[in-house]
């Protein structure tokens, strides 16, 4: 078990990437809370995490909202006695050009990725500098940290800051033995994904199965989507990594789709 009697928490964990990531996690051996802005999904995941024998909680976290953060990050720090990891990954997708986009819709993505990464970290990062046990700090980047798409502007924009973000962290809290890391997915099948396939489609006038070969795994090595099960085989990987020789890094998990 690589995360026993650890402590983390996953946003965005009703769902797609986050589900996945958490349930390795208990496998795993640690304590995860499960937190969405959908209370319902959280709880699913946990119950399917403890009817497999792991240990969760579910919370409803929107990670905008900085009081409800605060609360939940402490509750479960108070509970499972501190925070060893935080999985930042809690997402939006919007397509729209920039000529087109509103002012709202571009806030409004920015601010699930940007604004909640700066709240999730901050308020686990005061816990595991309490506790004096080091951290690990994870943030869901993508492809879209290193490279833009037509009508994903707020995303790539987003996406990029939470490089910047990663970094800054890895410096600081290397002091505190607290290692900041972000994983880049490609294409995974996800809802995040699946709502986009019709819309994009049909702009295109193509099947949904062409819009797949020639836009989302074009520029794949094997044509292939990145699967939740290999980014939580590199979340485990980055939570456990024992020493800051890893940390401050974007990791690809793309199938070559970006090469840094
Ligand atoms: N699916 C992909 O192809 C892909 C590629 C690269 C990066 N990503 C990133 O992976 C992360 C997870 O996405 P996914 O594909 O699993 O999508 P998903 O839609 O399956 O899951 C996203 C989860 O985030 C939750 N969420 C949304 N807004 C929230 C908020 N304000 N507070 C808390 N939770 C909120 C949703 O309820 C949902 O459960 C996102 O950051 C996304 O940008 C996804």
């Amino acid at each position: 078990m690589r995360l026993n009697e650890k402590v983390a928490i996953v946003t965005g964990a009703g769902s797609g990437i986050g589900k996945h990531i958490a349930k390795s996690y208990a496998r795993e051996g640690a304590k995860v809370c499960v937190s969405d802005i959908i209370l319902e999904t959280a709880r699913a995941t946990a119950q399917e995490i403890r009817d497999a024998g792991g240990v969760a909680s579910a919370e409803r976290m929107d990670v905008t909202d900085e009081r409800e953060v605060n609360q939940v990050t402490d509750k479960v720090a108070a509970e499972w006695g501190g925070i060893d990891i935080l999985v930042s990954n809690a997402g939006i997708q919007h397509l729209d050009t920039i000529a087109d986009v509103s002012f709202e819709n571009w806030k409004r993505v920015l601010a699930v990725h940007l604004d909640g990464g700066f709240l999730t970290s901050k308020a686990s990062l005061r816990h595991m500098i309490d506790h004096k046990r080091g951290g690990s700090i994870i943030f869901t980047g993508s492809v879209h940290s290193y490279y833009a798409s037509e009508q994903k502007g707020p995303y790539c924009v987003a996406k990029h800051g939470l490089v910047g973000l990663c970094r800054a962290l890895a410096k600081e809290g290397a002091h505190h033995g607290i290692r900041a890391n972000t994983i880049c997915p490609a294409l995974v099948r996800t809802p995040l994904i699946e709502k986009q396939l019709p819309v994009l489609a049909a702009q295109r006038g193509v099947s949904e199965e062409q819009l797949v070969h020639d836009l989302f795994l074009r520029f794949t090595v094997d044509n292939e989507y990145t699967t939740v099960a290999e980014l939580a085989e590199v979340a485990v990987f980055l939570a456990s990594f024992p020493t800051n020789a890893l940390t401050g890094q974007s990791i690809c998990v793309a199938h070559g789709m970006h090469m840094l």
